[in-house]
């Protein structure tokens, strides 16, 4: 494999040449958060988003954080790589304990860590799982606290399945890494954001494609059954884009392959991200 481009506290270097504290708080109490921000064809998609959710994620820790340092090395990190696909992952934690203590001294220096990959969007088609959301009740801030994710993405995976549609009560909240949507004839629905879904960005953009070109979003409070009938089901995020469901193994549903609200939104989506035009 070839060398991983790095920045660990803004030194940059190779990922496997990095050494960490085993008393970084990211590690004893996961009391971080993160970005996956990706390029397609050397730009960018919606950095700015990006930042700003980064952002809105270290005030609600109340993290401290220089936004215009870690752009640069975002950039910085991409430009070194020279590649021209991927995507950059990028954690702020709240810094090292002395010894770890859940409560924390307000002196501690932020730890930044960040690395880029080699990464293509490709059309990919999903069998999926239903399963119950475990996870606690901050789920829109972008923190790296993802065990229920990690959890039921694993069990997904030992029933073969590569993603799971989480519900609360019966009320779907959000794919394991994803935003769930979902679509019948002429309108295209979405879970309104909460506090049990990450405001993902690849749903933001889309959301404001599709209307701009005169399709009807409905975003609002959705029951798993209503996925029985809808034609078209798809996840999107920042490193899947739009992948359709096909099979949800333990759900009846009724979808169309390829249904054509599906593909005109894939369309915009990708001429308008992935294209580089
Ligand atoms: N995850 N919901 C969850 C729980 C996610 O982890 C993600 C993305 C999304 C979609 O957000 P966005 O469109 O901003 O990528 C929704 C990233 C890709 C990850 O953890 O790797």
């Amino acid at each position: 494999m070839d060398k991983i481009y790095a920045v660990y506290n803004s030194r940059f270097n190779y990922l496997n040449e990095i050494k960490i504290s085993p008393l970084s708080r990211a590690y004893t109490f996961s009391d971080s958060v993160y970005e996956v921000i990706p390029f397609c064809n050397s730009n960018l998609i919606a950095f700015k988003n990006h930042m700003n959710r980064l952002e809105k994620s270290c005030d609600a820790l109340n993290l401290s954080l220089d936004i215009n340092k870690t752009s640069s090395e975002i950039l910085d990190l991409i430009s070194r790589s020279k590649l021209i696909n991927g995507y950059v992952y990028y954690q702020v934690s709240r810094g090292i304990d002395p010894i770890r203590s859940h409560i924390f001294d307000n002196s501690l220096t932020t730890e930044t860590f960040g690395y880029v990959v080699d990464h293509a969007f490709k059309s990919q088609k999903l069998k999926v799982m239903i399963c119950e959301d475990l996870r606690w009740q901050r789920c829109d801030i972008k923190s790296t606290s993802l065990l229920g994710n990690v959890l039921s993405m694993n069990d997904a995976k030992n029933h073969g399945c590569d993603e799971v549609i989480m519900h609360k009560n019966n009320l779907m909240t959000e794919g394991g890494a994803s935003n769930i949507f979902f679509a019948n004839n002429d309108t295209v629905f979405t879970p309104a954001l909460s506090n049990n879904i990450l405001p993902g960005i690849t749903r933001e953009l889309l959301i404001n494609e599709v209307k701009n070109i005169g399709i009807k979003v409905e975003e609002g409070d959705f029951q798993l059954r209503e996925l029985e009938n809808a034609h078209s089901i798809w996840l999107t995020s920042s490193t899947k884009g739009l992948a359709q469901v096909t099979e949800i193994i333990n759900l009846e549903t009724n979808v169309i392959e390829d249904h054509n609200l599906f593909q005109k939104c894939e369309q915009i989506f990708i001429k308008k991200f992935l294209s580089g035009s």
